[in-house]
């Protein structure tokens, strides 16, 4: 048993009440390479923000589970080699699928998981999250649950169809489980195609306009929960000029969409305290490196082209933090 205290990261409970009442959200990016854990590090150090690291079950598949937890605590001692003397590194489990798993997690060094019972039924999804709940309380590690299923696809987690969560149904399951934060879904999706063409509508120039997040469910479930901690997943807004180079440069990814920015600020400020953001890392570093090879056909040492890449999702994590979650200087 490794406790996620000894390697020096810290829960999401004081973090999560601080932006609640701040009007901020932390940004939770997700993590399966050295270099994306370096840009994720160098951000939140430069833009003095709390940070939330996570690994799904398909980045432990990627990067073997021992790895990625070495790989956090490296974090950790890394952001104080840049200067961050009490740097807040989170080492979240996303998308945990069983209390094995979560308990895996908790006994390896993890300070917080996702049980996501969100496709079964309510009952079960009750009984599971309130194990996990009651284990990982033992131990001060925090856990996130889902009620309301999201669609898109992200690693192994897959829906055709998005459910809103039913407002009349959250104090209920946030009481019975014990959880310490709850996912809504209110339209954002998994992946960088968030929305079919026809459920879009396109500007003048052709490019697809997503329909509104649920803003009145957001608001109803505020309402039943005042000040409890509410996460938003799948909420890449899958930059254009990302989409553009990649295609640019021999990619082919036709109307990919993400969910605007304006409305994740917007969600920022309510009660969503934790937006989580995989694809565009994944936009970012596969845009540098397909650009860089276009340009360099001779290079072939990997540092040559994931040093662009590093920088460009470096760039793209900072503008999240500042531009859009506003975490910046919260530590
Ligand atoms: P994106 O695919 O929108 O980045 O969502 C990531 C996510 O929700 C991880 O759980």
């Amino acid at each position: 048993m490794v406790s996620y205290k000894e390697l020096g990261l810290v829960n999401t409970r004081e973090m999560f009440a601080k932006a609640v009442k701040g009007g901020y959200a932390i940004p939770a990016f997700n993590f399966n390479t050295m270099e994306q854990m370096q840009a994720i590090v160098q951000a939140a150090v430069e833009t003095k923000s709390p940070v939330i690291m996570q690994v799904s079950k398909g980045a432990r598949k990627y990067a073997n589970p021992t790895i990625l937890r070495y790989m956090a605590q490296g974090a950790v001692e890394y952001a104080k080699e840049l200067g961050c003397a009490n740097p807040q590194i989170v080492l979240h489990l996303d998308h945990g699928d069983s209390f094995e798993t979560c308990k895996s997690c908790i006994d390896s060094g993890f300070s917080s998981v996702m049980i996501d019972g969100s496709s079964k039924p309510y009952e079960e999804n009750i009984a599971l999250t309130k194990q996990v709940v009651e284990y990982a309380h033992k131990y001060d590690v925090t856990v996130e649950a889902e009620l309301g299923v999201l669609a898109g696809v992200e690693d192994e987690v897959a829906a055709e169809e998005s459910h809103y969560t039913k407002p009349e149904e959250v104090i209920d399951f946030s009481t019975r489980t014990g959880c310490d934060s709850l996912a809504i879904s209110i339209g954002t999706s998994h992946g960088a195609y968030k929305f079919k063409p026809e459920q879009c509508t396109r500007n003048a120039e052709g490019k697809l306009i997503p329909p509104p997040l649920a803003f009145d469910v957001l608001h109803a479930i505020e309402e039943k929960l005042p000040g409890f901690p509410i996460v938003l997943h799948g909420s890449s807004s899958v930059p254009q000029d990302e989409v553009d180079t990649i295609n640019k440069f021999g990619g082919k990814l036709p109307d990919a969409v993400g969910i605007p920015e304006e409305q994740l600020r917007e969600a920022a400020k309510s009660a969503v305290c934790k937006i989580n953001i995989d694809s565009d890392s994944r936009l970012a570093m596969t845009a540098a490196i397909r650009q860089h090879f276009a340009e360099h056909p001779d290079h072939f040492d990997p540092r040559q082209y994931l040093t662009p890449a590093r920088d460009n999702m470096k760039k793209m994590y900072i503008h999240k933090i500042v531009n859009v979650l506003g975490s910046n200087d919260k530590l």
